[in-house]
């Protein structure tokens, strides 16, 4: 992939947005390896609730046990291969297959063949055939999975990622929640467009969102077709594929947003300030939690909203957008977080249908028989990178690149090594 993604002159082949080949081998190389999100613990808080997933385009099934131990299995019987569970989620002690009635408990055993002494006559080993699980953990509440076995571990993925990762989800004491339920809308685009945008794109917001600032509707109301350099705000390339876009002039735009709203939602946001000061000290709690990737396909939108892409094929990735806030905010404060979530980033919110339509564009050039000879141009803020002393990761200028090129780089390193050990990994480098 080297030949096709290429860091230092920022150009990458757009072939890789369309190329079926391509798919396949990321769907084996990048979801089949890659510690990918599939929930939240508080979608399955109580023994045998169950909530699906997907690791690439393969179904999942995220359940919590009847002990209270998280699973991730493959949503596939292991009979002829109908999907074991059919509802989005609830909760059941067990999985009866619709086709021939095999049956799996929440710990993914093999529980009930019909037959199974007079068909079978007891010589089936029904150990053998339980659910086929993946490898799972959770970082502060997100739950990830992983199929490949000599996958580093989670913390170790994330790397940087974590410290960055905090301001959003280590808010407050008592942690955070999902809210039930998920806006689940298919967009015409290659998976990686929309993940190299929340990865660093701040230079589209002005253009693609123009019309939302006419309105008010990023905070003040502005007409910023205009790009300028954003002093107070840092794109920050968290390696491994991870990017993250900060900002130190206040409080994220959901958290100013619902200042204004006043009674008992401002008054929340203005005690919940203080203790996020002190649970993240001073210098980090000014990086206040803004757009975040977590490679290869996860976006934080801010901190409050989580989405799930999820590939479809070269040209179709499907999201699955939650609404994700403080699990002891009152229920003024979380009404509020759902109705903007719909209203700016839900599947007809108006953020979502700017940005769409532009990527289903740009992911499309690369089918087009003269188009494909041009490469994608990632060149902006090359060579201009610095380390900070008070913040991990590789730091640029907003109006910068460098995200964009880091997760492509990742890409392309994942893609072309035949293992994990062959990966270099950026390694954590914060201590607290
Ligand atoms: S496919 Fe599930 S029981 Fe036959
Ligand atoms: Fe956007």
């Amino acid at each position: 992939m080297k030949s096709l993604v290429n860091p230092e002159t920022g150009m990458i082949d757009r072939r890789i947005l369309t190329d079926r080949d391509i798919y396949k081998q990321e769907l084996e190389q990048v979801f089949g390896r890659c510690w990918i999100v599939i929930g939240h613990e508080s979608l399955i808080s109580n023994p045998n609730d169950f909530h699906s997933g997907y690791i690439g385009e393969d179904p999942i099934l995220m359940t919590r046990d009847a002990k209270g131990k998280t699973h991730a299995f493959l949503n596939m019987c292991r009979h002829r291969g109908n999907r074991v569970c059919r509802a989005d989620y609830g909760n059941a002690p067990s999985f009866m297959c619709t086709y021939h009635g095999w049956t799996f408990a929440t710990d993914g055993k093999l529980v009930g063949v019909p037959g199974y002494k007079e068909a079978y006559f007891e010589e089936l080993d029904r150990s053998q055939w339980g659910l086929i699980e993946a490898s799972c953990d959770s970082y502060k509440g997100i739950v990830f999975a992983t199929w490949d076995k000599s996958a580093p571990s989670l913390v170790d993925y994330l790397g940087d990622a974590a410290w960055y990762l905090d301001l959003i989800l280590d808010r407050r004491a008592g942690g955070t929640e999902l809210l039930g339920g998920m806006q689940r809308h298919m967009m015409a685009t290659n998976w990686k467009i929309p993940s190299d945008n929340i990865a660093g794109d701040s230079t589209h917001v002005p253009v693609t969102h123009g019309s939302m600032g006419m309105i008010g509707a990023l905070g003040s109301r502005t007409r910023p077709t205009t790009l300028s350099a954003n002093p107070t705000s840092v794109n920050v390339y968290a390696g491994n594929g991870h990017g993250f876009i900060g900002k130190y002039d206040g409080p994220p735009r959901e958290v100013n947003e619902g200042m204004n709203i006043g009674g008992v939602v401002a008054e929340y946001y203005q005690q919940h300030a203080a203790e996020f000061k002190r649970r993240m000290g001073e210098a980090r709690a000014n990086q206040m939690g803004g757009p975040t990737n977590i490679f290869p396909s996860t976006a934080f939108l801010g901190t409050s909203i989580v989405r799930m892409r999820i590939p479809r094929s070269p040209l179709k990735t499907e999201e699955w957008t939650y609404c994700l806030v403080d699990k002891d905010a009152p229920r003024e404060v979380k009404a509020d977080q759902k109705r903007r979530l719909t209203f700016q980033s839900g599947a007809s919110g108006i953020m979502e249908s700017d940005d769409s339509n532009n990527w289903d564009q740009v992911s499309r050039s690369g089918t087009f028989w003269k188009a494909k000879e041009y490469p994608v141009n990632y060149q902006l803020g090359l060579g201009r990178d610095k380390r900070s002393e008070m913040m991990p990761g590789t730091l640029s200028p907003n109006l910068s690149e460098t995200n964009q090129r880091g997760f492509y780089a990742f890409w392309a390193e994942m893609m072309d090594a035949s293992s994990w050990s062959q990966v270099k990994l950026s390694p954590k480098t914060f201590s607290k």
